[in-house]
């Protein structure tokens, strides 16, 4: 393998075969087992879409009660993990909390970290739970009492309550619920490919997902949503957007929420985005943050060519559901928990170790020289 060329970040590299997400890049498609995103967004809820994910087909109203109804049971944290969160300083990162928490969790819930068990149960419990560690810390840092998980409620009802103390209105809810659909899963995207390394050498599910936590934090990876919020609280009106893009590019910066290693048109879930952003911005009359980013995305088109991706408009309207910016990346991780653990699902089915080789362009015929003559 020496001579081979390298492909840096494993672009276009294709490593293994899946069912369960096809990105169309030239076209702008994104498809969760044969159906289209944008199909799904306007019609499904998560919970529909989750049970897609995991069993490959959309559940009959019987399925989807009898998962809301598992999901719903699921919610309440151990004893000893809410004593670890209880812990953790509270300036602490989100993302480090729910890494943490979910390899916590894994210590007290040995039966379902089985490593190779294709039993959904797993899923079922990180989901559910997700909403619960991120409403424990978040509200613990505002002083506030801790979340009371309530079984009746939707993931994305529940996401609501657990960070703010109430679901809000049918328009928040569903407005997060498109988020999310959005968010589930991406094929092999870093955070994925990060989970299936890590069951493809037999690890288990939490260890699993831990990996995909940690990958899923980088900014060229979730945390762009966040970035984007700060670019807007910097440019702050949209006659000055030009001007600090202009800037930015000049100085080699990378504009947040533009640019995908796959899509080369404009990704389809910043297009619905987009559309909910206004949606939520004028039903709260607040387009401040619409205007803005349309503006940005108008600069940043002209200049670079560049598309918006599925971080541009998302903060915006997670900002008008009152969901700190620091949230949003742990917010993404709650949705996309159910393609990370799909895909480990499925590497259990087909596993093979996954272990790339390395061009060697170091040296190779040094002689040792003892330490007291270096
Ligand atoms: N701002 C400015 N220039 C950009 C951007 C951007 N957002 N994205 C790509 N470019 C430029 C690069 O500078 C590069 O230019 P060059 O060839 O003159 O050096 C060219 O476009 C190609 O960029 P690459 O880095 O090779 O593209 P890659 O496929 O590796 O990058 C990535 C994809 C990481 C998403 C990139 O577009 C980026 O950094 N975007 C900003 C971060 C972001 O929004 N991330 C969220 C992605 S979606 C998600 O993970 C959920």
């Amino acid at each position: 393998m020496a001579d081979e060329p390298v492909q840096r970040g494993l672009q276009d590299v294709v490593a293994l075969e899946s069912q369960i997400c096809f990105i169309d890049g030239k076209k702008g498609r994104l498809i969760y087992r044969g159906y289209d995103i944008r199909e799904l967004a306007e019609h499904s809820t998560f919970e529909e879409v989750a049970y897609l994910l995991w069993y490959g087909r959309l559940p009959t109203s019987k399925h989807l009660d009898e998962l809301r109804r598992r999901l719903g049971g699921l919610r309440e944290l151990p004893e000893p993990v809410v004593r670890v969160l209880a812990e953790m300083p509270v300036n602490a990162n989100p993302m480090d909390v729910l890494r943490t928490a979910v390899s916590a969790l894994a210590v007290y819930e040995p039966a379902e970290t089985q490593p190779g068990s294709s039993s959904i149960g797993g899923a079922l419990r990180l989901t559910a739970v997700l909403p619960t560690i991120l409403g424990y810390y978040h509200r613990r840092r505002a002083g506030l009492p801790p979340p009371e998980p309530n079984p009746a409620l939707s993931h994305s009802a529940w996401i609501l309550n657990a960070i703010r103390g109430t679901e809000g209105s049918e328009l928040e809810i569903r407005a997060l619920d498109v988020a999310l659909i959005l968010h589930a899963d991406h094929e092999l995207n870093a955070s994925t490919f990060a989970a299936r390394v890590t069951a493809s050498t037999l690890s288990d599910l939490y260890s699993s997902v831990t990996s995909a936590i940690g990958t899923l934090k980088g900014p060229l990876h979730g945390g762009a949503a966040e970035r984007v919020m700060e670019l807007l609280e910097e440019v702050g009106s949209a006659d000055r957007a030009e001007e600090t893009i202009r800037a930015k590019l000049s100085r080699h910066e990378r504009i947040m929420g533009f640019g995908h290693r796959v899509y080369k048109v404009e990704d389809p879930r910043a297009t619905i985005l987009r559309e909910w952003s206004r949606r939520v911005g004028q039903a709260k009359g607040n387009l401040r943050y619409y205007d803005l980013l349309r503006r940005i995305e108008e600069v940043v088109h002209a200049e670079r060519g560049l598309y918006p991706n599925v971080d541009l408009y998302s903060g915006s309207v997670y900002t008008l559901l009152n969901v700190p910016k620091d949230l949003f990346t742990p917010l993404f991780a709650a949705s996309r928990v159910v393609g990370w653990t799909a895909h480990v699902l499925e590497e259990y089915q087909d596993l093979r170790l996954i272990r790339p080789t390395a061009q060697y362009v170091g040296l190779t015929d040094l002689s040792y020289t003892p330490i007291e003559k270096r």
